[in-house]
């Protein structure tokens, strides 16, 4: 294969290094391009655009291949589980025994939050959304750790990244009750991360919450599909923010609300949204689906298309197949679902979602099984992005070891120099 290619710009030609990954994706390098011929590239969404060279996940969204450091998302979801994977995406291995002791013992030591930070929770006016109390708490945890504001090794990275993973599920809990008025549940000693996670959601002084088994592994296998996906955009916020310098608490926090949007990680609550409105107003899935492609209303079937995977999303098979075996173990008969399944179907025969390559996101199960698990859609995207934390923090440890700000470029569409006018001169 080559090893550069030619761009004639103008009257020059210049050489563009050709970069190739482990798994064959091809590059150009134009980090030289403005220097040498006062070029920059545009690229609005970036969709054509590499930000870094990283060795976490590798997606083929043509193929809908999915793999956190080399092993397929089909075998991590059969016999992994989240703790572990987060481990994996982190130090870039499956620890053995030993080590994931240690790993899963720091979730335990850190769970607690401070007294303090409770007070915060009371700050919030009723209904605040959760995915900002997140953000904010998230952030306010660098008041409370200045020793790891600045990592200098393995050991604080090691600290700061369990507190925040063992932290974040805490505060989505703490916030929940908070806005129900509910006393505050603490961390059990005892019990795994998504158990202790629906301990806090859900436990009574009086009645501790014992969920099914089946439903917490479902809930873990949530956690572990969304535990990374490369340069996503609040991923790319995490490193953006981390390429400054700032520290893991505030880059988590700006994560959060990169995540909060629906055309991101908001996409889970705006498919039970969807599901709501369709069987509230009683619409035919078709009369659904003619609105989405009319573009007029401006509704988008949510919950499908995605900007790398063009054939299908591996985590949707996996959500899907999950989702059925929790709702028929447990007997529940969700409405929401055979809309669901009514929709994908229709969608996949349509030419319209065919020409464009749309299919089911992982978003389009996900929030099916949270209803079963009792979880409110406020709190959807909150679950997503305790999932993503260990993802998010990998990305930034990794960006942490450049040393280079990233700050892209534009080209300028604004007025060109003018001259100021008084007020009393302008028309
Ligand atoms: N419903 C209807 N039409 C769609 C949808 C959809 N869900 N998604 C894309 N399209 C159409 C667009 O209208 C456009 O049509 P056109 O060519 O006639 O103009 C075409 O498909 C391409 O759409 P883009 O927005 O350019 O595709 P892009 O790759 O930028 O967007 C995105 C990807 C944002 C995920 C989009 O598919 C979408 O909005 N989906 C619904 C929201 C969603 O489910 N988001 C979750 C993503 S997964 C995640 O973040 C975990």
């Amino acid at each position: 294969m080559a090893e550069t290619a030619s761009l004639n710009i103008e009257d020059k030609t210049v050489e563009l290094p050709i970069v190739v990954g482990s798994e064959g994706e091809k590059a150009l390098d134009i980090s030289k391009l403005r220097a040498e011929t006062g070029y920059i590239t545009l690229d609005q969404g970036y969709g054509n655009t590499g930000s870094c060279q990283s060795d976490i996940t590798f997606i083929d969204g043509d193929k809908g291949i999915l793999r956190y450091r080399g092993y397929a998302i089909e075998d991590l979801a059969a016999n992994s589980t989240f703790i572990e994977t987060a481990y994996l995406l982190i130090w870039g291995e499956l620890p053995s025994e030993e080590p994931l002791k240690e790993f899963s013992a720091l979730f335990s030591k850190h769970q607690m939050l401070r007294e303090g930070i409770k007070h915060h929770f009371n700050l919030f006016p009723p209904n605040s959304p959760p995915m900002a109390v997140l953000s904010s708490v998230l952030n306010a945890l660098s008041c409370y750790y200045p020793e790891l504001m600045e990592i200098e090794d393995e050991e604080t990275f090691t600290e700061a990244s369990a507190r925040i993973m063992s932290k974040v599920r805490t505060i989505a809990a703490y916030s929940y009750r908070q806005q129900l008025g509910h006393h505050i549940e603490y961390p059990h000693p005892k019990k795994k991360f998504a158990e202790n996670f629906l301990h806090m959601m859900f436990s009574q002084p009086y009645n501790e919450f014992e969920p099914d088994p089946i439903l917490v592994k479902a809930l873990d296998l949530i956690f572990l599909l969304h535990a990374d996906h490369e340069q996503n955009c609040s991923t790319s916020t995490v490193r953006m923010v981390g390429s400054s310098e700032a520290n893991l608490f505030a880059s988590v926090a700006a994560g959060v609300g990169a995540l909060w949007g629906p055309l991101h990680g908001g996409a889970n609550v705006a498919v039970v949204e969807m599901l709501e409105r369709i069987s509230a107003e009683n619409l035919s899935v078709s009369d659904f689906v003619s609105q989405v492609k009319d573009k007029k209303a401006g509704i988008r079937l949510m919950g499908f298309g995605h900007r790398v995977y063009k054939n299908f999303d591996p985590r949707a098979n996996i959500i899907k197949k999950s989702c059925e075996e929790v709702l028929a173990k447990l007997h529940i008969d969700d409405p929401m679902l055979d809309i669901a399944k009514e929709l994908e179907a229709v969608a996949l025969e349509d030419e319209y979602f065919i020409q464009r390559k749309l299919y089911p996101n992982v978003d389009f199960y996900s929030g099916v099984i949270l209803r079963a698990l009792g979880i409110p859609k406020e709190m959807f995207t909150v679950i997503f992005a305790i999932g993503r934390m260990p993802g998010w923090i990998a990305q930034w440890y990794e960006e942490s070891k450049s040393t280079k700000i990233s700050r892209p470029r534009q080209i300028y569409t604004g007025s060109v120099e003018r001259t100021y006018q008084p007020i009393g001169e302008r028309s």
